[in-house]
C-alpha cells in the first residue's frame, strides 16, 4: 500500500520546470506525440494522445463554461474555417499578415528578419544568421502567414481560398445573423472555438508556436462610450479564469502592448503572459479592435452591420474587445504549473498537480490484488463511478506502480479495493497531493468525489 509518510519536494526556483521534461512527459503518457513520426516527423506538427484529448476537452468545456453557462449576455458560434476570400482583403489579413523574412543564399535557411538574434545559422558552430562571414542574406522580403488552398478541381483565377488565421472573422460575418436571431443589444458577446491556421516560421517550443492551433475567441459588441470599461472588465475576468484553475499568480501577469507592437486593427491591447520555461510569453490577447472590423466588412459587403434600436432610433457600430486566448498554449501552461517531482520515504514520483476539474481523469480504481474476488468488486465500483465523473480501471502490476502513473497523469483521487473492501463495501479514499487515504463506503463514492470537485482549489505549489 502507499508509504504515507513525509513528502519531500524536489522541485524548486533553482530547479525549474524544462520544457524537455514537459515534453518527454507528454510522449510517455500520451498526452502528446510529434505528428507522422514514423516518416519522421513534421515540424511544429503534433498529435494529441488519449490524456491530451481529455485535458485539452475539460479546459474547452471550462472556458465555455466561462463564456456561456456563467453569463447571459454571450452566444456561441461555430463557423468555417474556409470562408469567402474577401473576409480576409477586408480583415486586413491579405495585406498586412505577414513577416518580413530574409533568406540565406548559403545554408538556404530562412529567417524573421526582425528576429535573427533568436535564428540558427546552418553552419557550424552555430551563430545567429548574419554573424559568419559566409552568411549571405537577402533584402527582406514581407511573407504572408496565411496557408493557400484552391476551391474546386481546377486551380483557376478567383479559386484561392484560405486557412482562417483566426476564428474571429467568422464572428464578424455572422454579426448580422445574430442580431436577427439572437435578439441581442450591446453589450453582448459571441464565442467560438476551433482551429486556426498560420504558416509560422519561427517554431519549436513544442505546443506554444504551432502551425495549427486552436483558439478559444469572443467578441464582445459594445456601444462605443463603453469600450474602455468593457475592456478593463475582460481583462480582470480573463485573469480570473486562470486563476481559478490554478495557474499561480505570481507565473501570470497582464502586459500592455506599446504602440509600436499594436495589430492593424487594435486601439489597446494587453496581453496575459505565463512564465513559461521560455521566459514570459502570450497566453492570450485581450484587444479593444474598435469598430474596425465590422466597418471593414460594411464596406467590402455592402451590407450595413450595425444596432440599430428600433424603439428609440438609435444607431451605431459597435466596438469590439476581444479576449482571444490559445487552447494548445493554454494546455502547455497547465502542464508546465502542475508539474513537480517529489520524493516519499526515498521513493521519487513525478506528479501533475492540476486542478481537479481539468485532470483528464478524475478517479482511478485499483484493485489491491488481481484475486480473491477483488477485481470484480473493484470492475462493480468503476462502471458505477465512470456514469458520473471520467474514471480509469486499472489492475496491472504493483500498486505503487499503478499509483505513480495515475500521478503523471495528474489523477487527483483513487479508489482500493482491499480484502476489507469485499467484508464491509468500504474503500480507501487516495489524495493525489497529500497521499492521504481515508476508509470510505462504496455507496457513498461518487456523491463524496462530486462534492470534491465542486470544492475550491489552490495549487500545493503554493504552500
Ligand atoms: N483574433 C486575435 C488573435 O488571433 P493572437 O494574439 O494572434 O490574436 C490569440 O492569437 C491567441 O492564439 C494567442 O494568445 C495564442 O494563445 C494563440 N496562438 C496564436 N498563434 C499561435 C500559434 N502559432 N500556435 C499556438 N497558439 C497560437
Amino acid at each position: 500500500m502507499e508509504q504515507t509518510g513525509t513528502i519531500h519536494r524536489l522541485m524548486s526556483a533553482t530547479d525549474p520546470v524544462t520544457m524537455d521534461k514537459i515534453v518527454s512527459l507528454c510522449k510517455r503518457r500520451g498526452f502528446v506525440f510529434p505528428s507522422s513520426e514514423i516518416y519522421g516527423g513534421l515540424g511544429s506538427s503534433y498529435d494529441y494522445g488519449h490524456y491530451g484529448v481529455l485535458l485539452k476537452n475539460n479546459i474547452r468545456a471550462q472556458w465555455w463554461r466561462a463564456m456561456l453557462q456563467e453569463r447571459e449576455d454571450i452566444v456561441a458560434l461555430d463557423s468555417a474555417i474556409i470562408q469567402h476570400p474577401t473576409t480576409w482583403r477586408a480583415s486586413g489579413h491579405l495585406e498586412g499578415f505577414t513577416d518580413p523574412l530574409v533568406d540565406c543564399r548559403t545554408c538556404k535557411l530562412r529567417f524573421r528578419a526582425d528576429k535573427l538574434e533568436d535564428g540558427h545559422c546552418g553552419r557550424k558552430p552555430s551563430k545567429h544568421p548574419g554573424e559568419t562571414p559566409d552568411c549571405d542574406l537577402t533584402e527582406a522580403r514581407d511573407f504572408n502567414l496565411m496557408f493557400e488552398t484552391t476551391v474546386g478541381p481546377v486551380r483557376e483565377e478567383g479559386a484561392t481560398v484560405y486557412l482562417r488565421p483566426e476564428t474571429a472573422q467568422g464572428i464578424f460575418l455572422n454579426f448580422k445573423n445574430y442580431m436577427q436571431f439572437a435578439r441581442k443589444k450591446p453589450p453582448f458577446g459571441i464565442a467560438q472555438v476551433g482551429k486556426s491556421f498560420r504558416n509560422e516560421i519561427t517554431t519549436g517550443n513544442f505546443i506554444f508556436r504551432t502551425r495549427e492551433f486552436e483558439q478559444m475567441e469572443m467578441e464582445f459588441f459594445v456601444p462605443p462610450d463603453q469600450a474602455a470599461e468593457w475592456h478593463q472588465h475582460w481583462l480582470a475576468e480573463r485573469m480570473r479564469w486562470w486563476t481559478g484553475l490554478g495557474l499561480r499568480p505570481d507565473h501570470l501577469r497582464l502586459r500592455a502592448h506599446g504602440a509600436d507592437e499594436l495589430s492593424h486593427y487594435s486601439s489597446a491591447t494587453s496581453d496575459v503572459e505565463y512564465l513559461f520555461p521560455i521566459g514570459w510569453s502570450e497566453l492570450e490577447g485581450i484587444a479593444n479592435r474598435g469598430d474596425f472590423d465590422l466597418t471593414q466588412h460594411a464596406e467590402f459587403s455592402g451590407q450595413k452591420l450595425e444596432y440599430v434600436d428600433t424603439a428609440t432610433g438609435e444607431r451605431y457600430v459597435p466596438h469590439v474587445i476581444e479576449p482571444a486566448a490559445g487552447a494548445d498554449r493554454g494546455m502547455l501552461a497547465f502542464l508546465v504549473d502542475a508539474y513537480d517531482e517529489d520524493e516519499i520515504e526515498g521513493e521519487r514520483r513525478t506528479v501533475l498537480r492540476l486542478h481537479p476539474v481539468l485532470a483528464p481523469v478524475k478517479v482511478a480504481v485499483l484493485p489491491l490484488v488481481r484475486k480473491d474476488g477483488q477485481p470484480e468488486l473493484a470492475r462493480e465500483v468503476y462502471l458505477e463511478l465512470r456514469d458520473r465523473v471520467q474514471a480509469d480501471y486499472d489492475e496491472g502490476g504493483a500498486i505503487g506502480r499503478r499509483y505513480r502513473r495515475q500521478d503523471e497523469i495528474g489523477t487527483p483521487w483513487a479508489v482500493t479495493i482491499d480484502h476489507q473492501s469485499l467484508e464491509d463495501r468500504t474503500v480507501t479514499l487516495r489524495d493525489r497531493d497529500t497521499l492521504k487515504q481515508v476508509r470510505i463506503a462504496i455507496g457513498n463514492l461518487a456523491d463524496a468525489l462530486e462534492e470534491r470537485l465542486r470544492e475550491p482549489w489552490r495549487s500545493p505549489k503554493l504552500d
